[in-house]
Order: C-alpha cells, then structure tokens, then sequence
C-alpha cells in the first residue's frame, strides 16, 4: 500500500502530500469512496461545509476503521459562516456531522473581498484554533494581495492557501509569494477539474508511455515534483489507486519543460475577487 509523504507545515504540524477530493460526492457515495480511499492508503481527506457530504465523511471515517490521529481531514466554511463569530459556530456544525472533535485544517472557502469579513473571520479562526477544535488553519483562493491584508491586520501566518492550479493553470507568482512566506501551496482541480479536457493532451500521453504511467499519473507527479499538496478528486476505487501511484517515478528536467507548453498563462483560472461562496 502507498502512503503519501508528509510536507511540514509553518505550525509544526504535517499534511499528506496528496489527498482525495470529495467534491461533488453525496453523502452516500462519499461515505463509501472514504473507505476505498483508507483502504488504497490514502490518509488525507478535503471537504467543505458547501459540498454538503461532511456527514458522509464522516461516516466513511467511522467505516474504515482508521485511526483519527493517523487521518488529516480539511474541511472550509463559506461566506454564511464570515463575519464576528459566525465561523464558530460554522466549525461547530462541521464537527458534529464529520463526528470529529477536532480538524486538521479549516479553510476560509474564498476571500470574497467585497463582503469584508475575512479579517474578522480570521481573528475567529485565531481562537478556534487556540482552543484546540482546529490544529492548523488557512485559507483557500486568496490572492498576494488578499494574504497581504490578513498579514499585516492578523497574527497567525496561514498554514495553507488551497488554489486552483494545474499545468495549465501554474500560477508561479502565487506560489513564490507563499513560499517566501512559509504558506503551503495546496493544488485543487489538479487534473483539470471535473469535465475538464487538460488529460487528453498529447504531451501527457506521450510521457505516460514513456514512464509507463497515465496521462493523470503524469499530471500528480508534476504537482508532487514542485512540492505542492494535491488533492484530486474520484470516485472510481481504481482510479484512487492510480492517482496515488505517483511516488515511484520522476519527470526529468526536459519532460518538465515539454509541460511547460500546456500553461494558459498567469491571468488563467478563476478570479477571486469577482467570484466565490
Ligand atoms: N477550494 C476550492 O474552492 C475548491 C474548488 C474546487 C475543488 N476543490 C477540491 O479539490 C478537489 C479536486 O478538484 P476537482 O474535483 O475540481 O478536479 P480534479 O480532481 O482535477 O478532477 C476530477 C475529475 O477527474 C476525474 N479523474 C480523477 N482521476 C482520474 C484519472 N486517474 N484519470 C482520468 N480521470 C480522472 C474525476 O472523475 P471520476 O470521479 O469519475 O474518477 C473527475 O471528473 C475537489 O474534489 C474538492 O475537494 C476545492
């Protein structure tokens, strides 16, 4: 069974390099693709209050048996939960359908800079995790200059910033402005996103004939060789297997630079100053 490397965190605690997404399962598929997922060696798991299936987690947690200190489950309260106190209670409600009385990481889901609220939720995410119902915190798309504004107006420096990124969407300036920082760069949507087309690129075919891997398996190792944390989402048992059956192989320079040409550039992706939950 393969386990993913850990990756250090700026608070002394550790996430799983790669990790399952969970979005868009229900409850009930994602109860059983947790335990597919534990039985495949995964130990790290994404979900968010939005995505409506923490129950599910949960349960799946419960199912595979698992010890929950050997497990890392990120969950991310939305724009309903910004604001004064109002994450408290959102965490509250994340732990009792997870059945968790702790997480390893919550997230802010998105900035939503227009509301004003993430300095505020921040300063709560602060007390959270002081008290011990959160052992690292971060967000997840937040710009350079939303990270500024919390730097300068909060104390605690994010353990994470969970960012759509792909090699189609590489956003290099982020990455370096986290790194300089001590912010883990966490990559969703790293095969493209669901209905995505990035995998049927020639390029990927051809290094996964050369590696004897799939275009996907391709893809992760790209993310891993760059020191991100990934979180690719399926169902598919099989596909879980695949997906976490990246640690035995290495893109060479040249192979790097050949993926080099799917990059869209840095104004691709989705923009979180007009858009979010
Ligand atoms: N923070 C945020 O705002 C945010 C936003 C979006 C997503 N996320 C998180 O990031 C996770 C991953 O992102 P994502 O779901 O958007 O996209 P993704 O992981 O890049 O892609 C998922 C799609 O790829 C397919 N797939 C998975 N493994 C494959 C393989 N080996 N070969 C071919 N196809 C494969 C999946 O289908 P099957 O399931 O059929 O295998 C699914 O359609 C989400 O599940 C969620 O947890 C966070």
């Amino acid at each position: 069974m393969t386990l993913a490397p850990l990756i250090k965190l700026n608070d002394g605690y550790s996430i799983p390099q790669l990790g399952l997404g969970t979005w868009p399962l229900d409850d009930e598929k994602v109860s059983a693709a947790v335990v597919r997922a534990v039985e495949a060696g995964y130990r790290h798991i994404d979900t968010a209050v939005k995505y409506g299936n923490e129950k599910g987690v949960g349960d799946g947690i419960k199912a595979s048996g698992v010890d929950r200190e050997d497990l890392f489950v990120t969950t991310k309260l939305d724009g309903e939960f910004q604001g004064n106190d109002r994450a408290a209670e959102g965490l509250d409600g994340s732990l009792q359908r997870l059945g968790l009385d702790y997480v390893d990481l919550l997230l802010i889901h998105w900035p939503l800079p227009a509301r004003d609220e993430f300095i505020s939720t921040w300063k709560t995410f602060e007390r959270l995790q002081a008290a011990g119902k959160v052992r690292s915190i971060g967000v997840s798309n937040f710009k350079p200059a939303h990270l500024e504004r919390l730097l300068a107006e909060t104390d605690v420096v994010p353990a994470v910033n969970q960012i759509q990124l792909s090699p189609a969407i590489t956003r290099t300036a982020e990455r370096d402005f986290h790194s300089r920082l001590g912010i883990v760069t966490e990559s969703y949507s790293p095969l493209g996103g669901s209905g995505g087309d990035l995998l049927s690129a020639p390029i990927l075919y051809q290094l996964g004939e050369k590696y004897e891997k799939t275009p996907a398996q391709v893809v992760l190792r790209w993310h891993i060789q760059q020191g991100l944390v990934t979180i690719p989402k399926s169902g598919n048992p099989e596909r879980m297997r695949e997906n976490l059956d990246v640690f035995d192989f290495a893109l060479d320079p040249l192979d790097l630079a050949e993926i080099a040409i799917l990059d869209e550039g840095p104004g691709a992706g989705n923009d979180s100053d007009a858009t979010g939950h």
